[in-house]
């Protein structure tokens, strides 16, 4: 096999076969193809991209680069949730104690937050000595007593995947569906699920702006997920706005232990429910969408969901008290700045992308993967597009280590939050749901 060849033919608009995306991936994860001919070979897929056997056979060799959860013998449905990413998105430290006090094993396999958007390790780890690097035996064992563990990827999982992403991050062919589709069918995959969750985020804040691109996305995924007897659903979700009110890693766990205590904000309970009825049903533990929906509620407002995420801090290194008092154990800022609307109107729009860089200016968030993270910082948002505001009204709160911290975000903030004379009109909080049967448009929840 001629490395160049390869190139040349996808260059050109040719497809490999499977067995050559095998020899190529193994070759590169052994570090015997360059970074510079894989690279080459990304670029093309992201002018050409990818027949669907290329995908599967792409994503097949990330998988089998590492080594596999394997957890038939829990004897119960095993279903995950992945997102692409946002501001303010917190959903999964709630949805995960949730699904698992409902009866089904979550083993929750998360990331860090890079660029604009939060990461869910970076959250759970603003609670103090929580770990989230466990071995694969110790999350297993995990597992076997609680139904739930939260933890990173680890080195052993679809390594050669953890090469290629960090290539594409530097060379910027990360937006490329069939190379995103892989890169996290591959990463999920190796988790031995029945069953997956997909939330596709969609809008200013998301990887995907387009409607058509996440539904081009979420269908590559579920087929990639449906082919390996994995159950695959998607749900796109709105991220043109932060979701909730707290951005910023330990006010998201703040927030989240409200959320568990059936308080918290619209927006992150509505999405996070319709996500949980999803888990339920693909778990197949409930009858039908309803019920399944009446069985998260009943978790929500039973405490069971609260009493099952304090259990796991407890399993995983945190604070015994953390649910009941988290201002005790949480890192609070120093410095608060509240930013107010200077004139009567409508909010337009808020930005999340300004939101998630200011808080990478405070030191809440990473510009490059070995940057550390201040829990304490981040930004309160106050205001949802749609929403009326009077001249003095709060918008922004700002959580900084520092006055000159402040001021920095506050510089940036500055355009975080527009207003005009009307409202903008609406949008879908959760606007389609994406099965291996088709693609079905959602009414009712808007965001404003
Ligand atoms: N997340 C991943 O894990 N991979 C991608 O390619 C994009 C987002």
């Amino acid at each position: 096999m001629r490395v160049t060849d390869l190139i040349e033919r996808k260059r050109d608009g040719g497809a490999l076969t499977r067995d050559e995306w095998t020899a190529l991936m193994r070759y590169y994860a052994a570090g015997d193809i360059p970074d510079y001919q894989m690279a080459a070979m990304a670029m093309a897929v992201y002018f050409r991209g990818m027949e669907d056997a290329e995908i599967e056979g792409l994503t097949a060799a990330m998988l089998e680069s590492g080594e596999r959860l394997s957890l038939g013998h829990l004897g119960r449905p095993r279903v995950d949730k992945h997102s692409t990413g946002g501001v303010g998105d917190k959903v999964s430290l709630v949805l995960a104690p949730l699904v698992a006090a409902c009866g089904v094993a979550v083993p929750m396999m998360s990331g860090r937050a890079l660029g604009h958007t939060g990461g869910t390790l970076d959250k759970l780890e603003a609670i103090p000595g929580f770990r989230t690097d466990l071995s694969l035996d110790r999350a297993v064992a995990q597992l076997e007593r609680l139904g739930c563990v939260l933890i990173g990827q680890t080195d052993a999982i679809a390594p050669a995947d953890r090469r290629l992403y960090a290539l594409r991050g530097a060379t910027a062919t990360v937006p490329a569906i069939p190379l995103i589709a892989a890169s996290i069918m591959s990463k999920k995959l190796a988790e031995d699920l029945t069953g997956l969750v997909l939330d596709v985020t969609t809008g200013a804040g998301a990887f995907m702006t387009r409607l058509e691109d996440s539904l081009a996305l979420a269908r590559t995924m579920i087929a990639l997920g449906e082919r390996r007897g994995c159950r695959t659903v998607a749900l796109l979700t709105d991220m043109d706005a932060p979701l909730g009110v707290a951005c910023g890693n330990a006010v998201e766990v703040e927030e989240s232990i409200a959320l568990l205590r059936g308080g918290g904000p619209d927006d992150v309970r509505e999405v996070t429910l319709a996500l949980a009825t999803e888990m339920l049903l693909v778990a197949g533990v409930a009858a039908d969408a309803a019920a399944a929906r009446a069985r998260a509620v009943r978790a929500l407002t039973s405490g069971d969901a609260l009493e099952m995420f304090g259990r796991i801090v407890v399993a995983q290194g945190g604070p015994v008290g953390l649910v009941d008092a988290p201002a005790a154990h949480l890192a609070a800022a120093p410095v608060r700045r509240v930013i107010a609307a200077d004139r009567d109107g409508f909010i337009q729009r808020v930005e999340p992308r300004v939101v998630g860089s200011a808080i990478i200016t405070l030191g809440g968030g990473r510009s490059r993967t070995t940057d550390a993270v201040d829990p304490a910082v981040g930004v309160l948002v106050h205001v949802r597009p749609g929403a009326r505001v009077a001249a003095g009204d709060p918008l922004l709160t700002i959580l900084a280590r520092s006055e000159a911290g402040a001021a920095a975000a506050a510089s940036e903030l500055a355009v975080a939050v527009s207003l005009a004379e009307a409202p903008p009109p609406a949008r879908a909080l959760i606007s389609h749901r994406v099965t291996a049967a088709g693609v079905e448009e959602l009414p009712g929840t808007v965001t404003h």
